[in-house]
């Protein structure tokens, strides 16, 4: 899968990957099975939607949420909404003659997430937009004129403490700063991590008592720049490493600890054992190298980390194909039993996908696959109270291609290969895109 052909659309703006021309709101939704009436909140998930109809790559498209309300096993609505951007509105440049970057220009187009009362549309290279539960836009935000680095899509709330723990990461120095926000949202923290060039770091580790970020070999490059397409590529000579900080350490704390190189957008999780540090990663061999703009399958991997050794061991956990992995939100950081994640047979872009739940404890994985033509979304846990980590749901959105349109789907996590929970048809299809949150009601 390459998105190079000159006379073919390239996968982003081809099928369910297209983008869709409309803002729709229907409040009038069958539902098939029974929407658990203890949820009450909202389904909101990111994606690109390029306005105009094209865009350089997947991951500059504009934002556009997509959102199901849920209230005493009601469906309140389904809409979706762009985040209404300078980009959107035509305003920039991102980047001008000086090379000044403007943060609040960006597509905000890859997650959404709920914290301290905000609604939070992020995409890496910018700052955040803040949403509405209705999905409309307020605006840019920069944690009241304190945040003044971009912001990951991928930021992390510790269940414990209630805080924000984030990074930015930039092509001038410094490349990598790390933050954090207090229960309340007060951005409390920022602490400039030294690495040793600009590299696209799209998301981090969190444990109880240490970040771990990740120096990997996919670096800037200013002819892509130019270009207007993503401005990273693989570099052999980069080498990589894992970087382990004491949560309330500095970055003359940071010990780097070198691994083979390799690339992963998506931890699935991190915890602090006897034998080290446990991260579970969705890990690509090679990224963006000479083949071109090319996602090859990744694969579930442990690394464990023993930083005062110096050493890392790697181990795969799964042969199949895997990205989008999610836990319990109850335990990041945290060890844990289950994870879920998207199962793609060719890499992203592949024809057919389903879910796989990963028992980490058993080594076993459940796969629940929607059937032919119909093609999952990231998988979000919702936990439904006290009990085993697996009591909760699985919410995503599944493109049904021989009906061109979209379900919104709700599993029982515990009983993952059954039928749905819920099925809700909507009014037109969801473009496959990134990663959504469940934000419930305050
Ligand atoms: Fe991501």
């Amino acid at each position: 899968m390459t998105t190079t052909a000159e006379s073919h659309p390239p996968f982003f703006l081809r099928g369910n990957y297209a983008p869709v021309a409309d803002e729709v709101t229907a409040d009038a939704l069958t539902v098939r099975g029974t929407i658990p009436p203890e949820l009450r909140g909202r389904f909101v998930r990111n994606g690109p939607n390029p306005a105009h109809g094209v865009s350089p790559h997947w991951f500059l498209g504009d934002g556009m949420l997509h959102g199901v309300e849920l209230d005493a096993g009601q469906v309140h609505w389904y809409r979706n909404r762009y985040v209404r951007t300078k980009s959107l509105a035509g305003e920039g440049p991102y980047v001008d003659d000086q090379g000044h970057v403007d943060l609040t220009v960006g597509p905000a187009n890859t997650h959404v997430v709920g914290h301290a009362g905000r609604i939070l549309a992020l995409v890496e290279s910018s700052l955040p937009y803040e949403m509405t539960v209705e999905l409309d836009t307020v605006g840019w935000y920069d944690f009241d004129g304190r945040l003044t680095t971009a912001m990951t899509a991928h930021p992390k709330i510790d269940p414990a403490t209630g805080e924000l723990h984030f990074f930015g990461y930039a092509f001038t120095a410094p490349y990598l700063t790390y933050h954090v926000a207090d229960r309340d949202g007060t951005l409390v923290r920022s602490e400039a991590i030294t690495v040793p060039g600009p590299t696209m770091i799209h998301d981090f580790n969190l444990t109880e008592h240490h970040v771990v970020f990740m120096d990997l070999p996919v670096v800037f490059d200013l002819d892509l720049a130019m270009q207007g397409t993503m401005p990273y590529r693989w570099d052999d000579d980069y080498g990589a490493r894992l970087g382990v900080m004491p949560r309330g350490g500095t970055d003359a704390d940071v010990r780097w600890v070198d691994i083979e190189p390799c690339y992963v957008f998506h931890p699935m999780n991190a915890y602090e054992s006897e034998g080290g540090i446990v991260l579970d990663v969705v890990r690509y061999s090679r990224l963006w190298d000479r083949s071109g703009d090319v996602f090859d399958p990744a694969r579930l991997t442990r690394w464990t980390v023993d930083a005062d050794a110096g050493t890392v061991k790697e181990e795969q956990l799964d042969d199949r194909a895997t990205e989008f992995p999610r836990v319990d939100p109850r335990l990041v950081g945290r060890p844990y039993r289950y994870g879920y994640a998207v199962e793609t047979v060719d890499g992203l872009g592949d024809e057919h996908m389903t879910l796989v739940k990963y028992d980490l404890e058993t080594g076993r994985s459940q796969i629940h696959d929607f059937g032919p033509g119909r093609e999952p979304g990231e998988p979000v846990f919702v936990p439904a109270g006290s009990g085993a980590e697996d009591r909760g749901w699985v919410m995503t959105y599944v493109y049904d291609a021989g009906r061109d349109t979209s379900d919104f789907v709700i599993l029982a996590a515990g009983d993952f290969t059954a039928e749905a929970v819920a099925t809700v048809p909507l009014p037109q299809r969801v473009p496959f895109g990134f990663h959504g949150s469940w934000i419930p009601d305050e």
